[in-house]
């Protein structure tokens, strides 16, 4: 569709004319041409098409637009036959109506118009931007807290994924070995965009999770691995990759190659702020899959709760954008590595002192976002008052890093040399308060430019001037009547009273007479009101034109800034968790190898900050290679899954570097966090929900490893309460058996606290309630042993069920509690045995069928007795037979 020849009319019409038909008169006309061909480039954009001081939409696009933004939808030629529909946007809201339709999911196009090379009175339009939601539009109300990747994915065994920032310019690959892990990566950074090799389309779960994401489909040579290479050399402007760590990877090149080119060639970004290239390995991360930092609402709330209401909302205490955007990525991405992970233990304790502490985060205050401050100076369109933004983030880098200097611990971090020499320099030339626009003048500061100096002078003081010259030609003449004029027939003029007309040098030009005074100009005051007049034009072409020199001269400066920028966001962070160590109390883990997870009063670093009418009850932890799975249960409502989410977001801190919600913890370095709910937990989801969690457990059972900690919350809810008990029970043994893993499994399925007693590793636990006559009261203490009923009754009753519906569940609950197919019989079969139970059941034994037939055949009615006496004998001697 995208090459078809718009005016052939045997051709499918593209949906996007609507009702007009491809040949309407209006649509031949040289303008509506352009907008054609233009728009046949990017069918699937909303194309917002330059004209003079709007942006015009047509055809369907005006539709979809006018709707979107509540504009006026007009048309253009209304009185025609086939009026093209149109809508249109003034210039100057670009911005905002851009931002607007790229948070509804619009893909949006901009044509811009020029003069036609070939004809200079013709106005001609070219495509100059596609904006996507993985490269979006870039304006400074955007929210710059969050990264926004644009992903690229490729390769069927070893996998390549790329992902470019294109705001900040960042760019990150990664080789995996096959296409599920690749897509969990692109998942787990949260991508909002991907560029898909068309082999990995046949891959189910990436065919389904596609439907919801944004992406783009395209054939193996677009990842070409030579191209890719080529690609990334002439972006970094190297000849070898090695000193990136970039040489030797491969579908990782494609990835990136295919990234560069669609960012370049198909949404026309201009790269020049990608200058690095980070290559890392998913092994040097903690494996977080996605499911699990949904579940742990680490990043996002579950089911659309208040944002505050994540780890990240209650931790994120940064005060710049890029330490913003680098928590959530240390985040999702906890370390692997002791040694590492203690360094930022010791710079968090370091930094736990108020002295160190306070005055760089008052410092990090008045730093701009240097990232994206950077990007923009690469890219040559920062504007002037971003221009001093970045000067002043500068000038607060020095206060930061020399009191880093100080502690050893920052030792080999810090950068060499600031860039302070281009903060001075900006400095110089800018004014103390520019404007953001480069053509209106008001930029550059005085005593930088001579020219520039006399036209503002000129412009701003000619009245002093006009008076100074007056003087001077005064007492020259010795008229002390001679006055300087000015109109607009004549510009500036000198009059001169009748009575002195005799005195004017022969020099000056006779302009024109009146009745009392006659008037002349002169050589020098034609020049001089040239200046005048041309000097505010002047002037602001000049300052345009320093302007651009200056910011051409910094773009060499650009590496510098983004290394202080990546570095800044680092200490922003550490402070962020000094500080949030200090403001929740949190205590300094400790990180080792061992097989041990002790954790003394921990709390849900979430719940524990909000508002409740009850007090945060802390609990205690403790698993180790002898006790390394805990079958927690406990009534509903009772503090399970908060006991389990704490533990693990406890890990998850640690190994981000934080300090935790705990009095103190030893964690034995976990390499995997697995977390999963049962599925009516998760209603929200599309696919059928046991499906997903059984398909999401068993990936655990295949990926986990004896380092990994697993969360099972419910796990076998989701389906008829035999076949989630087999299940819950098969996965606890395959764990405990096989894995040795360290695992908590909340569960009420009371019957699974027989195999904790049967299974050497596995101890119960449950969360203590206190019962009196009629009510339970949750303690919300972590106690050792099994936990005697589910309180399920009294927690209906606690909700405000009515007291008839609370009166009958007691006594039919006690009638179950008597019956001998109730709990206690299930709790002595294993897994097996209830196959085998089943099959029994299924299973009717053909002597029976037969027998059934016999009976069925005869009329007992017109049975003599001899004959029945006969008939019982046959069925008895066949039952015989069988036995
Ligand atoms: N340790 C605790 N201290 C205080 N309140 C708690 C604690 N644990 C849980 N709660 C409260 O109890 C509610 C239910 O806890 P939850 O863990 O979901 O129970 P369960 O999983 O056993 O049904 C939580 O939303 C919270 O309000
Ligand atoms: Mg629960």
């Amino acid at each position: 569709m995208t090459d078809q020849h718009p005016q052939n009319n045997s051709q499918v019409k593209p949906d996007w004319y609507g009702d007009v038909p491809m040949d309407a008169k209006p649509l031949q006309t040289s303008m509506m041409k352009q907008f054609i061909s233009i728009k046949s480039k990017v069918p699937d954009a909303l194309l917002l098409f330059r004209m003079g001081d709007f942006y015009e939409i047509f055809l369907e696009d005006a539709k979809k637009a006018a709707h979107a933004l509540e504009l006026n939808l007009t048309a253009r030629n209304k009185k025609d036959d086939t009026p093209i529909p149109m809508a249109g946007i003034p210039y100057h809201a670009l911005n905002n109506y851009m931002e607007r339709l790229c948070s509804m999911g619009f893909k949006v196009a901009l044509a811009e118009q020029e003069v036609d090379p070939n004809n200079p009175k013709l106005m001609t339009r070219i495509l100059t931007r596609v904006v996507t939601p993985g490269m979006p539009w870039d304006s400074d109300g955007t929210d710059s807290r969050g990264s926004c990747w644009i992903a690229a994915i490729c390769g069927t065994r070893n996998t390549g994924v790329a992902f470019l920032d294109t705001r900040t310019g960042a760019l990150r690959v990664t080789e995996v070995e096959g296409p599920i892990d690749g897509w969990e990566e692109i998942k787990r950074m949260g991508a909002s965009e991907v560029i898909v090799d068309t082999r990995l389309l046949s891959n189910e779960i990436i065919h389904t999770d596609l439907q919801k994401l944004s992406h783009s489909s395209k054939e193996p040579t677009f990842f070409d691995i030579r191209h890719g290479r080529m690609a990334l050399k002439k972006q970094l402007n190297v000849d070898d990759l090695t000193g990136f760590g970039a040489d030797k990877l491969r579908a990782g090149l494609g990835a990136i190659g295919a990234l560069i080119s669609y960012a370049r060639d198909m949404a026309m970004l201009n790269l020049t702020h990608v200058n690095n290239v980070h290559v890392y390995s998913v092994r040097s991360q903690m494996a977080l899959d996605e499911s699990s930092l949904r579940n742990l609402e680490v990043l996002q709330p579950l089911r659309g709760a208040d944002k505050k209401h994540t780890l990240l909302g209650i931790v994120d205490k940064t005060r710049t954008s890029m330490g913003g955007r680098l928590l959530r990525q240390w985040l999702s991405a906890p370390l692997i590595d002791i040694k590492r992970i203690s360094s930022r233990h010791d710079a968090v304790e370091a930094l736990l002192s108020p002295d160190l502490r306070e005055p760089i985060r008052e410092s990090l205050r008045s730093v701009g976002d240097l990232e994206r401050l950077g990007a923009k100076l690469a890219q040559e369109k920062i504007n002037p008052r971003e221009l001093l933004a970045l000067a002043n983030s500068i000038f607060s880098l020095p206060l930061i890093m020399d009191s880093l200097s100080k502690e050893s611990v920052f030792e080999g971090f810090l950068p060499q040399e600031l860039p302070i020499a281009i903060a001075d320099e900006i400095c110089e030339y800018l004014q103390e308060d520019p404007p953001t626009a480069i053509s209106e003048g008001g930029i550059i500061r005085q005593g930088i430019n001579k020219e520039l100096d006399e036209y503002t002078e000129l412009s701003t003081n000619a009245k002093a001037k006009i008076m100074e010259m007056e003087a001077t030609l005064r007492e020259e003449t010795g008229i002390t009547s001679l006055k300087i004029k000015y109109n607009r027939v004549f510009g500036y003029f000198i009059e001169v009273t009748k009575v002195h007309k005799d005195k004017a040098p022969d020099t000056w030009m006779r302009k024109q007479t009146l009745v009392n005074a006659e008037r002349f100009i002169t050589p020098e005051l034609k020049e001089f009101e040239e200046k005048v007049l041309s000097s505010t034009e002047k002037m602001r072409t000049l300052e345009h034109t320093i302007y651009v020199e200056l910011r051409a001269r910094l773009t060499k400066s650009v590496k510098k800034i983004q290394d202080c920028a990546y570095r800044v966001a680092i200490i922003d962070v550490l402070s962020n968790f000094a500080e949030i160590a200090v403001q929740y109390r949190y205590a300094r883990p400790s990180v080792n190898d061992s097989m041990k997870l002790d954790i003394k009063a921990g709390r849900h670093p979430v719940l524990e900050q909000m508002d409740f009418d009850e007090v945060f009850v802390p609990n205690d932890v403790c698993m180790d290679k002898e006790t390394n799975f805990l079958m927690l249960t406990g009534p509903n409502m009772g503090g399970k899954s908060t006991v389990m989410r704490q533990v693990a977001l406890i890990v998850l801190l640690a190994q981000v570097g934080s300090f935790v919600p705990a009095d103190s913890a030893t964690i034995g370095l976990c390499d995997k966090i697995f977390v999963r709910v049962g599925a009516s937990d998760d209603l929200a989801r599309g696919r059928s929900t046991f499906m997903v969690e059984m398909g999401e457990t068993a990936l655990i059972l295949n990926r986990a490893t004896s380092r990994s900690l697993i969360m099972l919350d419910e796990i076998g809810r989701g389906t008829s309460t035999f076949d989630g008990l087999a299940i819950a029970w098969a996965v606890s043994e395959a764990i405990h058996n096989k894995l040795s893993a360290r695992t908590i499994f909340a569960t009420h399925y009371h019957e699974l606290t027989t195999l904790a007693d049967q299974s050497e590793h596995m101890k119960n636990c449950h969360v203590a309630v206190a019962q009196d006559q009629h009510r339970v009261v949750f303690l919300r203490e972590l106690r050792e042993g099994s936990c005697g009923q589910s309180f399920g009754i009294q927690c209906a009753q606690l909700a405000g069920m009515p007291k008839s519906v609370i009166r009958r569940a007691g006594s039919i609950l006690k009638n179950l509690e008597k019956s001998d197919a109730g709990v206690g019989h299930i709790n002595q079969m294993s897994i097996f045995d209830i196959q085998v139970e089943e099959e029994k059941i299924v299973e009717i034994p053909s002597y029976l069928t037969e027998l059934e037939q016999e009976l069925n055949q005869v009329d007992p009615n017109e049975l003599s007795p001899f004959e029945a006496l006969k008939f019982v004998y046959e069925l008895r001697s066949l039952i015989q037979k069988q036995q």
